[in-house]
């Protein structure tokens, strides 16, 4: 399934890429998405904290730097001596939870983690667009049941979420300090956007605390899994849509299309969101060991109980929807866990496949 051509993302082909954050779950799905398309990539991060990892499983053959993003010279040397045309930023504290453990580490990760990468990005006169990963949980949750679009106030209750709503508090103002768009191709030649997803979902993904992860270990050792916030409503997505979004974004930037240097949400279309005991019911067809109990544990942390993203913005101008449907999402995830725990298959290639099968059909028929 190498180089298989996707003509709408030809303009990557003669590009470099480069990942801040590919050892980790969303950045070994990106990478293993530009491998298949036959771009070139180069990694920034920490080494994988889990095992396994599917940074590891996948054992891609391009260059990481492992290195910590706080380490400014390290990181400003790796970009230059890579030469990207373009950045992915997905390097993060990712998690809720070390959140409170650890404010500062989440802090100085996130948001002087991201000046860095703009900064070192600046300086490296190749890179032309730079892609920010921040989340969902930038909006202020007013328990809404309407969904939060890209205007919507920024806020974040706990540590972990609002320092991504700094993230993109950083972003706008370096955007209007050094990058503006009034000023391109004048004073610099650089694009920055941001990318708001929802809660991803896929295989591979060992972080504890997080649903799907936690059902997957869980199952794989014979345990029942206790499952809180059963009625909690997220926009859960497949890490690939998610990536896909990313990509059309940064292609955007590369075309220099100015008017695409801005916060996007990719989620999916807000008919579609599930709450969590929805999400573990799908679960549980599709792997019939699943066993479940829900119940919320003495050391539970706040969360939200209502997040839905407003996704117009991305469906009308990036064209950008989702290839699989929440149900489809979960499915595929739950798949890719049993070919792991079964059989030590890696399924990523094969839903890879599936997946940029579906996506060419879908551009056909829209083109037809
Ligand atoms: N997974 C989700 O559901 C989700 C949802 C919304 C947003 N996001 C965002 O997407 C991005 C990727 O998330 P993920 O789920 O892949 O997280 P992850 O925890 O699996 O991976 C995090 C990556 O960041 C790297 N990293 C962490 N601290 C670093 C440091 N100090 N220096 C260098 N590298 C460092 C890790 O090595 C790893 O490669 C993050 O920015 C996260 O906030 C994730």
């Amino acid at each position: 399934m190498e180089n298989l051509e996707l003509n709408m993302f030809s303009i990557y082909q003669h590009k470099k890429v480069f990942i801040t954050g590919n050892t980790g779950f969303k950045g070994s799905w990106m990478a293993a998405m530009f491998h298949s398309l036959g771009v070139a990539v180069e990694g920034y991060a920490l080494p994988p904290t889990t095992e396994p990892s599917h940074f590891s499983l996948l054992n891609l053959n391009y260059k990481t730097t492992f290195g910590n993003i706080l380490d400014a010279d390290s990181l400003e040397t790796a970009i230059s001596n890579a030469q990207p045309d373009i950045i992915f930023h997905l390097a993060a504290q990712a998690l809720v939870r070390p959140s409170y453990n650890d404010p500062v580490n989440t802090y100085q990760t996130n948001v002087i983690g991201t000046l860095n990468v703009l900064e070192a990005a600046r300086k490296c006169r190749s890179v032309t667009a730079v892609v920010l990963i921040t989340t969902d949980k930038v909006y202020e949750n007013k328990e809404w049941d309407r969904p939060y679009s890209e205007e919507d106030v920024l806020g974040g209750y706990d540590m972990y979420s609002s320092s991504k709503a700094c993230c993109e508090i950083l972003i706008k103002s370096y955007r209007n300090s050094f990058l503006n768009i009034k000023e391109y191709n004048n004073k610099h030649q650089m694009l920055i956007a941001s990318a708001r997803a929802g809660n991803v979902i896929g295989g591979g993904d060992w972080s504890v605390d997080r649903l799907i992860p936690d059902i997957a270990t869980a199952t794989s050792n014979n345990r029942k899994v206790k499952i809180r916030n059963r009625l909690s409503v997220r926009p859960w997505q497949h890490v690939l849509d998610c990536v896909y979004g990313y990509l059309l974004l940064g292609k955007k930037l590369l075309e220099e299309d100015t008017a695409f240097a801005e916060a996007w949400n990719f989620s999916p279309d807000s008919s579609d969101v599930k709450n969590v005991e929805q999400v573990a019911e799908i679960a549980k067809a599709t792997w019939n060991l699943i066993d479940i109990e829900f119940g919320t544990p003495e050391d539970a942390v706040h969360e939200a109980g209502l997040l839905i993203l407003d996704n117009t913005k991305a469906v009308t101008r990036l064209q950008w929807k989702a290839v699989w449907n929440t149900t489809e999402a979960v499915e595929k995830t739950m798949q890719w866990y049993q070919q792991w725990y079964n059989n030590k298959a890696v399924h990523t290639n094969e839903q890879l496949g599936e997946y940029l099968e579906r996506l060419v059909e879908l551009n056909e028929a829209v083109i037809n």
